[in-house]
């Protein structure tokens, strides 16, 4: 059914003024930082990372591997002497989700994960709410995000106070966030969703409406697959509104017979013309098992490189809308991080103990 309803900054008279809040402390250093390591292209680097190049073959020509491998090499070995694990979200570029990464995904998957974590050091490779999340579920360890800058249209899209301003005017009506929100958000939240679950979540509650937000085009998709009524927020990711629905056609048009996949993020009128919806890791699945000829992948266009790296053999069509934001992670800022153990995420231990509950309840419907 259509959402029952939309709501913005500009619905509430009383809104206070602002930005969502929630950002970590700046570069904190909580260890001694290690000498920095020779970037040189030598036999030993050409051998250690070997291996490494021969999953990124098809997406990095030789010629660039010199440059990007010591990089990769000395963040391996740095990961060891730090006892860190780099978590990396699909949309990371393939040097790093490939190169140097020990655990990737979507954001469930990374949630999830973050949960089993033994490392004393987690260094997230995403955007800062995915960093606050590794945090939330493992407040004792150091949680790094190499470029804090790193933040989301959606999360900054509601604060807070626009939670509890949604509460007042819905007495009793349960709130749905999507993961893609800072700590102070999920503190005033009953549940939190991802992409690959929100359909799930929203039902798990069993009320007759939920408030479901930021992102009005995934609201609009839940709301398509339940018979909740679902009251949104205007929020939108700035990546997937880009794509339109002639933009597929025109693909389809092209070659009739290319398979189309769509995060839900994107407006209807694209999701309308894909052949299949789904997570970042669920848009993985569907390639491993069908296998295409020729695929256009509607989300952030480096997941296709990462696609790829793996299955050479499937020919991406790439519309390119680059995320900035997980743009802003680096290989150079990685080594950085580990170097000094610059930027610590830092979350109020008050706050964070209700924005924990939000995402382990998530976390906990599946076990
Ligand atoms: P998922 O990886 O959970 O599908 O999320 C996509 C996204 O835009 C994350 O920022
Ligand atoms: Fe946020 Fe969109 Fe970037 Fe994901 S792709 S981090 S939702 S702006």
């Amino acid at each position: 059914m259509p959402i029952a309803g939309i709501y913005g900054p500009d619905d509430f008279a009383n809104r206070p003024q602002g930005q969502a809040t929630s950002t970590p402390s700046a570069a904190a250093q909580t260890g001694p930082a290690l000498p920095r390591p020779s970037l040189e292209w030598t036999a030993e680097v050409e051998r250690a990372t070997a291996p490494i190049y021969e999953r990124l073959e098809h997406v990095i020509p030789p010629i660039e591997w010199p440059l990007i491998a010591p990089a990769i090499h000395a963040i391996n070995q740095l990961k060891r002497a730090r006892n860190a694990v780099i978590l990396a979200h699909n949309y990371q570029a393939p040097e790093i989700f490939h190169g140097v990464a020990d655990i990737g995904g979507d954001s469930l998957q990374l949630a999830v994960e973050a949960t089993k974590v033994k490392a004393d050091v987690i260094v997230q490779c995403g955007v800062h709410f995915m960093a606050e999340t590794s945090k939330l579920l493992n407040p004792d360890k150091t949680v790094l995000i190499p470029d804090s800058r790193a933040g989301c249209s959606l999360a900054a899209s509601i604060t807070g106070a626009d939670v509890r301003l949604l509460r007042e005017r819905f007495p009793g009506v349960p709130v749905v966030a999507y993961v893609n929100t800072s700590a102070e958000v999920k503190a005033e939240v009953d549940i939190c969703c991802t992409s690959s679950n929100a359909v799930q979540v929203v039902e798990s509650l069993n009320a007759p409406s939920v408030i479901f937000l930021p992102d009005r085009y995934l609201a609009t998709y839940v709301a398509s697959k339940t018979d909740v009524k679902i009251i949104a927020w205007k929020g939108a990711c700035e990546v997937h509104e880009r794509f339109t629905g002639d933009e597929l056609r025109a693909f389809r048009e092209a070659d009739p017979s290319v398979q189309i996949i769509a995060h839900p993020e994107c407006p209807p009128d694209v999701l309308a013309e894909a052949d299949f919806t789904g997570s970042t890791a669920h848009m993985i699945s569907w390639v491993r098992e069908r296998r295409p000829r020729r695929l256009v992948m509607i989300t952030e266009c480096s997941m296709a490189d990462n696609v790829r790296a793996e299955l050479p053999e499937v020919e991406m069509l790439r519309p390119c809308n680059l995320c900035p934001h997980m743009r802003r992670i680096t290989l150079a800022n990685i080594l950085e991080s580990l170097l000094t153990l610059g930027e610590e995420v830092t979350i109020d231990p008050s706050l964070a103990a209700r924005a924990r509950r939000s995402v382990e309840r998530m976390i906990n419907l599946n076990n």
